[in-house]
Formats: structure tokens, C-alpha cells, sequence
């Protein structure tokens, strides 16, 4: 019988800036049958998202970095083709901490059982439905606390992240502003998804302006998934006692020397809560978050956009189009059954 192998792409290199083919390689590992108590599953999507490049570097972080030769750590979820546990079957779909690579082999206790049946689509739990709505759920009402009647700004808002946010705090009555990197983005968040404005940030000029001008009442919340000169100007348009919810700072990850926040006086000047926070924070109650999520998709009152792309071949590449922003919402690759 011929030994199957498993396509991984692993560390190789810690990448200084934008990582490369030279920081994650691919290689084909023999693969081993599952140990007692593990599962072995043949992915069929594979999450990307910003936090792998933080574990692709050595700073400290909310979990550890990736050792150099592991393969990428990623949520993926796959279907059981080998299991030593009574807990799942073959033909079984799960999700699992994973890698970039076609088999996960995982201890059975750490995965979470999927219901094919519901007719839900499968990546909708790596997406509005998993990780990155739990994280917009979490972070905007635990966070940011919004109020009926108040200002939500939310950068990164046509993202996985930023688009719930947004459609979560117009359902809590708040005047809701998004900040995306292109006019299409910018018309989807207004058009479709009922933001109240968004600013183009590569074409607004200068970002105190252009925020004071959507913003006219100011900022009592800022949902920031960015940071860098965007977080600075949105500091200098805070309300008294607003609240910034820290989520992400993606346009720092690939730069190797980022400027701090020059602005974070205004913390003191407007009495303003800054927390960060992620979305494990709130690992007990995510049955709660998934049930909230699910039902405003069923009733139409959530829309989210996913991206899905073809063949683990093309993982690298993929990943780098979170930093460009060419991705349309959570992006994801799927790795075909018949392929
Ligand atoms: N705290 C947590 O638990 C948690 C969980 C999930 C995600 N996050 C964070 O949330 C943020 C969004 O993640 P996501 O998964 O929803 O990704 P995403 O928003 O779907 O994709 C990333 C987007 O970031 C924008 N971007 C990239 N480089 C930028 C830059 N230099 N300046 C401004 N915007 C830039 C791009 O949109 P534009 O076209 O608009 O530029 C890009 O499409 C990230 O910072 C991520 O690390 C945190």
C-alpha cells in the first residue's frame, strides 16, 4: 500500500517585513495515522487571517509563536477520514486548530463537530458565524459598549471583522461610520450593508478632517482594526468618556519599526477607556455569540461577504492580499474533495 503524504507549508524563516516564499516553504511529510484520542482530518477550508503574521514572529502575543519548521498554525475545517476517538466518524466534519496543509491530525477533545445536515455553508464557521463575528460580536458590545443615539466609527469596516461590527452597532441604534480603501467598499458598506457614511481612507487626504466631517456629533466609539496614523487621527475625534476598542493594528504587522501613537493624550484629555482585547476573552460564551450571529443571519438582518480560493498551492500569495486590502471580506481557501 503506498504511503499517503501531507502537503504542509511551514516556517521556515521569520519574516522581517511582508513575509515570502522564503519564509514559508512547502514540503510533502509522510502521513502518520492518528495517535489514541486523535482524529485525522482532510481539510476542506483553511482560515487566513490577520493574526497569523503576528504568529509568525517572536513578539510576545496572546498565543505562541509559530516554531520555525512547524507548519503555519490556521483554524481549518476538514472532514474525518481517520479517527481513534468514539467521539467522531469517519465522513464526520469538524473544525480544529490546524496548519496550511491538507490533513490536521488533532486530539478529538480540542475539536468541535460541525452539522453538515443544517445546510449552512461550511466556511460561514471560519467567518460570520466563527472567529471573526464572535470577535465583532464580542469586541463592539463587551468593548465598546455602544449606546443608542451615539457615533461607531469602525476602520478595516469592509473586512470579516469590521463589516459585522458595523451592522451590529446599527442595530444598536448608533450612527455608524466606516473607513475602507476603496470607493466599492465604501458604496457596499453604505448601500448594502446601511452604514450611515464611510470615508475612502487612500483618497480622503487628511483623516482628522475627513473624520470630523462624517462624524459631525464625534466619536463615541472606535472600533479600530488598524491602527497606526488612522487610530491617531481618530483619537484627536473622541467624544468625552468614549470608549476605543482595540482589535487589531493591522498596518503595523509587516512594517519592521512602527511610529507609536502620538495622540494617546487624548485619553486623558476626554476621560477615554482604551481596551484591548481578543476574542478569547470570551471563549465561555461563544455559544451565545454563535446563537445571536445565526439568528440575525436567518433573519436578514446581518450580510457578510467571504472570499474563496482554490488550492492550498495558492496559500502565500492569498494570505498577502489581507495587507493590500484586495480581499472582499473573510478570506478563505478551500481545498476542493475531488482534487
Ligand atoms: N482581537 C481579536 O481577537 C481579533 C480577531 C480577528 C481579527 N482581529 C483583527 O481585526 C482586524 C481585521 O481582521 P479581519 O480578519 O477582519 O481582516 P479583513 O478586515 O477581512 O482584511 C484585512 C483588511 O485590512 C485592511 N488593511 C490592510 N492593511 C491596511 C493598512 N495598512 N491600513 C489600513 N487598513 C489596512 C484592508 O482593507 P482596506 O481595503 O479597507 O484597506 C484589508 O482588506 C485585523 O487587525 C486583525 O488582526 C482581531
Amino acid at each position: 500500500m503506498t504511503q499517503m503524504t501531507n502537503r504542509q507549508y511551514f516556517l521556515a524563516s521569520r519574516p522581517a517585513q511582508m513575509p515570502t516564499a522564503d519564509n514559508v516553504q512547502c514540503r510533502d511529510v509522510p502521513l502518520a495515522p492518528p495517535g489514541p484520542g486523535e482524529v485525522t482530518l482532510r481539510n476542506l477550508y483553511i482560515s487566513l487571517d490577520p493574526a497569523i503574521r503576528g504568529w509568525m514572529g517572536d513578539a510576545p502575543n496572546y498565543i505562541e509563536p509559530i516554531a520555525l519548521g512547524d507548519a503555519v498554525r490556521s483554524s481549518v475545517i476538514g472532514r474525518v477520514v481517520s479517527s481513534n476517538s468514539p467521539d467522531f466518524a469517519v465522513g464526520d466534519v469538524a473544525m480544529s486548530v490546524g496548519a496550511w496543509e491538507q490533513y490536521t491530525t488533532a486530539p478529538a477533545a480540542g475539536l468541535n463537530k460541525l452539522d453538515e445536515a443544517a445546510g449552512i455553508p461550511l466556511s460561514l464557521f471560519l467567518g460570520a458565524l466563527g472567529p471573526t463575528g464572535l470577535t465583532a460580536y464580542f469586541g463592539l458590545l463587551e468593548v465598546g459598549r455602544p449606546r443608542a443615539g451615539e457615533t461607531v466609527l469602525v476602520s478595516a469596516a469592509a473586512g470579516a471583522v469590521g463589516s459585522v461590527v458595523g451592522q451590529i452597532a446599527r442595530m444598536q441604534g448608533c450612527r455608524v461610520v466606516g473607513m475602507a480603501g476603496t470607493d466599492d467598499k465604501c458604496a457596499w458598506l453604505v448601500d448594502a450593508l446601511g452604514f450611515d457614511a464611510a470615508i475612502n481612507y487612500r483618497t480622503c487626504g487628511d483623516y482628522t478632517a475627513a473624520i470630523g466631517k462624517a462624524c459631525p456629533a464625534g466619536v463615541d466609539v472606535y472600533f479600530d482594526n488598524v491602527g497606526g496614523e488612522i487610530l491617531d487621527a481618530a483619537l484627536l475625534c473622541l467624544n468625552p468618556h468614549a470608549r476605543v476598542a482595540v482589535c487589531g493594528w493591522i498596518s503595523t504587522y509587516n512594517v519592521a519599526n512602527p511610529p507609536g501613537p502620538v495622540n494617546l493624550w487624548q485619553l486623558v484629555a476626554k476621560s477615554v477607556t482604551l481596551q484591548g482585547f481578543t476574542v478569547l476573552d470570551y471563549l465561555d460564551r461563544f455559544g451565545e455569540g454563535i446563537g445571536q450571529l445565526a439568528r440575525w443571519l436567518q433573519e436578514g438582518k446581518l450580510q457578510y461577504r467571504e472570499e474563496i480560493v482554490d488550492g492550498l498551492d495558492n496559500i502565500l500569495p492569498t494570505f498577502l492580499r489581507l495587507f493590500d486590502g484586495s480581499n472582499a471580506g473573510k478570506l478563505v481557501i478551500r481545498i476542493p474533495e475531488q482534487g
